[in-house]
């Protein structure tokens, strides 16, 4: 092991260079006309997986390409290792609005201990934190205990659609004893963290046609229904003054949280003030009879995430918009199902909807809630990991953000997710100015060298 730990510390300053490097791809996977973007990024990525000692290989999908590098296999004794699989994903969110950024979102700036670019946490950062970790092992001649294979896919960020069947049709190659992914949060610099469950994720466009085209609103107002007035009104109706979403049937299939589990979540409360100033908002709102931490973590949503309409530019414009959208993303808990709710709120919709506009609802991409049992063995390896890389006692938590894929590991794979998130709360993913913390990307390395010890340890 110390040899792998003197290579980390000698090389620390490249690292930081190649992370540079890394985060310079616009890499976007909702706009299509970063496709070459996506391309290219993902061509660095294999580069830098051979330059480490990896086999490995661009694989084409029906969208971006998947990256697949695995350690050297040149046991012959027949003896069976254990197999780790490390999730990542190269793609990055919209930097929209370019204008709050203080400097421009695919240039690399560093400050103190922060690497500003988007992309930087969520996730190049992080999966490259493993990637630099094995080629510690690799370029230092220490053995691996354990054969790994690296995933890092192009689409997380647009609901993961195409992997699925990429899991399915290289099945045999990805079989493995559990899979790694660094994607999730932590919540202080010295405070590690294990997730065990992550929210799912259903999502949809709403539009309302009105008007064949732009009215004259002093013409004809008074006459045809307002789309954007329609929309704000049914829109009003998904959600009641407790906070709870009111589409029929929507908590049925809820798994209501045990007394066990809501004392354990109770044990890092909110500092609610701070929570409060750090997010910008006058009051705190959510849904009545839970904490923060609940309902952030372990209770469903329904979200408008964008909201257009009519006419966006300076000063004003009389008109009657001839249409108005909602983009909206709910957020599932065990035991809810993406396509159970689509039906519901698509049902709801068409009830609501009044006849003066056309309703128009385009599903999106759908993941089912995920959660592990925290007791498990693997769990335990991966809690010693990161207790011995940070120097203290991790914490569990459930996280509200979702990883589309990690179901279908399961699924697919038939194997558990270890979630070993390396972002910090003020990272600012999908917001503008992401960074990562540099302290964290040291410290996410020494945890993966320290994990595939501990994972391939045989079960006590
Ligand atoms: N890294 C996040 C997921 C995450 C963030 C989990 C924080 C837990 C805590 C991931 O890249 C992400 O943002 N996923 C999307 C998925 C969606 C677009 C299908 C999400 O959660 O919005
Ligand atoms: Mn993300």
């Amino acid at each position: 092991m110390q040899p792998v730990l003197a290579y980390l510390k000698k090389h620390q300053p490249r690292f930081v260079d190649e992370l540079c490097e890394y985060v310079r791809f616009p890499s976007v996977s909702a706009q299509v006309n970063h496709r070459p973007d996506l391309q290219a990024c993902a061509e660095w990525l294999l580069n830098n997986c051979r330059q480490i000692g990896l086999e490995a290989r661009l694989l084409p999908t029906a969208g971006n390409p998947v990256v697949i590098a695995r350690t050297p296999r040149h046991r012959s004794n027949g003896t069976q290792r254990p197999h780790f699989l490390i999730y990542g994903h190269y793609d990055v969110q919209p930097p929209e609005p370019f204008e709050l950024w203080k400097s421009p979102p695919f240039e690399p700036r560093i400050q103190g201990r922060s690497l500003f670019a988007r992309g930087s946490t969520d996730n190049k950062g992080q999966h490259l934190a493993h990637l630099k970790a094995v080629e510690a092992y690799l370029k230092s001649g220490t053995e691996l205990p354990c054969d790994l294979t690296f995933l890092i896919e192009g689409e997380e960020e647009v609901g993961s659609k195409n992997l699925a069947p990429f899991l399915k049709a290289h099945r045999a190659e990805l079989d493995c004893d559990a899979i790694v992914i660094s994607d999730t949060g932590m919540p202080a610099p010295n405070c590690p963290a294990l997730t065990y469950a992550l929210r799912g994720i259903a999502a949809f466009e709403i539009t309302l046609q009105g008007p064949a085209r732009d009215l004259h609103s002093g013409i004809f107002g008074g006459t045809v229904d307002n789309p954007a007035m329609a929309l704000a009104q049914l829109l009003a109706k998904l959600r009641d003054k407790n906070g709870r979403v009111a589409v029929p049937g929507f908590y049925d299939d809820v798994e209501p949280l045990s007394a066990y589990e809501r004392r354990q979540l109770r044990r890092f409360p909110l500092k609610e003030k701070e929570y409060r100033k750090f997010l910008g908002v006058p009051k705190l709102f959510g849904e009545r009879g839970f904490t923060p931490v609940e309902q952030r973590s372990a209770r469903p949503t329904l979200e408008i995430n964008g909201l257009t309409s009519g006419y966006q530019g300076e000063g004003s414009k009389t008109i009657i918009p001839a249409w108005a959208r909602a983009k909206i993303t709910c957020r599932l808990v065990p035991n809810q199902r993406p396509e159970r709710i689509a039906s519901l709120l698509r049902a709801h919709l068409r009830k609501l909807c009044p006849p003066t506009v056309r309703l128009e609802i385009e599903e999106g991409h759908g993941a089912k809630p995920y959660l592990v049992s925290p007791n498990g063995h693997q769990t335990q390896a991966a809690l010693r990991a990161l207790q011995a890389a940070f120097g203290t006692q991790p914490v569990l938590m459930r996280e509200g953000g979702s990883i589309p894929i990690v179901n279908d590991f399961k699924q697919i794979l038939h194997a558990d997710t270890l979630l070993l998130g390396l972002a910090l709360p003020d990272d600012n993913a999908h917001s503008p100015n992401e960074k990562f913390n540099l302290d964290c990307f040291a410290k996410g390395q020494l945890m993966s060298a320290y994990l595939w010890r501990e994972l391939s340890k045989p079960e006590a």
